[in-house]
């Protein structure tokens, strides 16, 4: 290889990514390797809304349902038993917080908690769960690091997908007895992941899971299917005797599901009951070999319900659940923290700033700016501003929201809005008056920001290249 014109090799962290390291001896036990995240085992569970209704309608005695309540109450117990901190839940959303505008194959929830959404008709009556916004961040990473490329989300209430079986496997009154990190997949809008994806995603889970340093005990939950058909006049199409072997080869011969397409799923086991291709995810999470401690099956009317228990048969040491691991993960961004001035805008970041970012982000629509500039004050209380957040805004400190947790790209929208050039924002993060750093540029004259016919004419345009306004 070239050398590298201005010393590339001696900014390379000491890690070496993950090929490099492929011929090392690994594997060392070590002290911290018993103080990490476990996966203790693994619940599958369909997501139909009907399980949610039959709890919220108490349907305990009707002979219709009866067989719902006593397929999770097996899970129940196991779930009480083992007491995990974490629920990471596979599931995919109706179309109701994730809209077509933004369609996403793999969003990560990295939020701190998670509230119940409408789907029509108000939200069911139950608690926001907490999330494990730290596990999830490095869940993220570690996903990213082994090349899949994550969405991540925020501030989203949660439908059926995730609720319906959560509701039932959990107590939550008055609160749930330990935290979820959810996992949406977006199989409804073609292309989705293939069965093969999901299974390699879920085998980069279990890594990311299990280097994470801290004594918690994770179950995965994955959810969906089984056997229905909910469109078009094919609807009503049920297959058991595929779901009966979808049951067998989940827990045997996991590889031989990740072959099927995607219009093989949909044939055996109904359009939409093609998302069992979530199973796998939790499948590749687990060791080769599992035990199923539980399996029950129920076809009350569209969809086959299942649920499932699996625990590890053998737990294979995972290779890399160690620091090289979290090296390889951190191998991107390591050193980023020796170059002054920068603020990667990482996840961690983007939940500390999220209310900021949220209100800053808000100025594109033209009510909002409208009455920022009018009175921000109620503004900044129906946004549920800290006193912190209203005076960075206030003052127009722009390092400070920066340092704070803001991304840049909100400052621009914020200067647009009051009439200030991005270079007065570039020349106010450095801490300089405004003259001083223009000639720093080779055009000093040329003044910007990303107004559009809104902006009148633009104050620094009236006073040329003159006084910073706002700070
Ligand atoms: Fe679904």
């Amino acid at each position: 290889m070239a050398a590298r014109p201005w010393g590339f090799n001696s900014l390379l962290p000491h890690h070496k990514p993950n090929e490099a390291r492929e011929n090392e001896s690994r594997s060392q036990t070590r002290l911290e390797d018993f103080n990490m995240a476990k996966i203790i085992g693994a619940v599958a569970t369909s997501h139909s809304p009907t399980i949610g209704f039959a709890l919220d309608r108490q349907k305990q005695d009707d002979p219709a349902w009866t067989p719902i309540f006593k397929a999770y109450e097996p899970v129940q117990r196991w779930l009480e038993e083992k007491k995990p901190d974490v629920l990471f839940l596979i599931f995919n959303d109706h179309v109701t917080s994730f809209f077509f505008d933004h369609y996403s194959a793999f969003a990560l929830g990295i939020d701190n908690a998670y509230a119940v959404a409408d789907e029509g008709g108000g939200a069911r009556a139950l608690p926001a769960v907490k999330g494990h916004a730290a596990l999830a961040q490095h869940i993220g990473a570690s996903l990213v690091a082994d090349e899949f490329d994550m969405s991540f989300f925020q501030d989203k209430a949660l439908d059926h997908g995730c609720f319906s079986p959560l509701s039932m496997l959990w107590p939550h009154e008055p609160e749930w007895p330990g935290a979820m990190i959810p996992l949406q997949v977006g199989v409804l809008q073609f292309p989705i992941p293939s069965a093969k994806r999901c299974y390699k995603l879920g085998r980069s889970l279990r890594r990311a899971i299990e280097s994470y340093p801290e004594d918690l005990k994770v179950v995965i939950v994955a959810t969906g299917g089984l056997s229905h058909q909910v469109h078009g006049e094919r609807s009503g199409y049920n297959n058991t005797e595929w779901d009966m072997q979808f049951l067998e080869m989940i827990e045997k011969d996991p590889a031989k599901l990740t072959q099927l397409r995607i219009a093989e799923y949909a044939e055996l086991g109904g359009f939409e009951g093609a998302e069992v291709i979530m199973w796998l995810i939790m499948r590749g999470a687990l060791s080769e070999n599992i035990r199923k401690i539980h399996q029950t099956y129920y076809l009350p009317t569209m969809t086959a319900l299942a649920t499932a228990i699996y625990e590890n048969e053998a737990v294979e040491p995972m290779v890399d659940t160690n620091q090289d691991y979290r090296n390889h993960v951190q191998y991107q961004l390591a050193g980023v923290e020796k170059i002054e001035g920068t603020y990667p805008f990482t996840l961690g970041r983007s939940v500390k700033g999220y209310r900021l970012n949220k209100f800053l982000h808000r100025l594109i629509e033209p009510e909002h700016r409208r009455r920022f500039l009018e009175d921000p004050e109620p503004l900044f209380e129906e946004s549920g501003l800290t006193s912190e957040e209203r005076d960075l805004v206030r003052r127009r400190d722009w390092r400070g929201m920066i340092q704070y947790g803001a991304i840049f790209f909100m400052l621009e929208k914020l200067g647009a809005v009051v009439g200030v050039s991005n270079l007065h924002i570039y020349a106010a993060m450095r801490g300089q008056p405004l003259e001083e750093f223009l000639k720093t540029r080779n055009q000093p004259g040329a003044l910007y920001s990303v107004a559009g016919k809104d902006a009148k004419k633009l104050d620094w345009e009236q006073a040329g290249a003159g006084k910073q306004k706002g700070k």
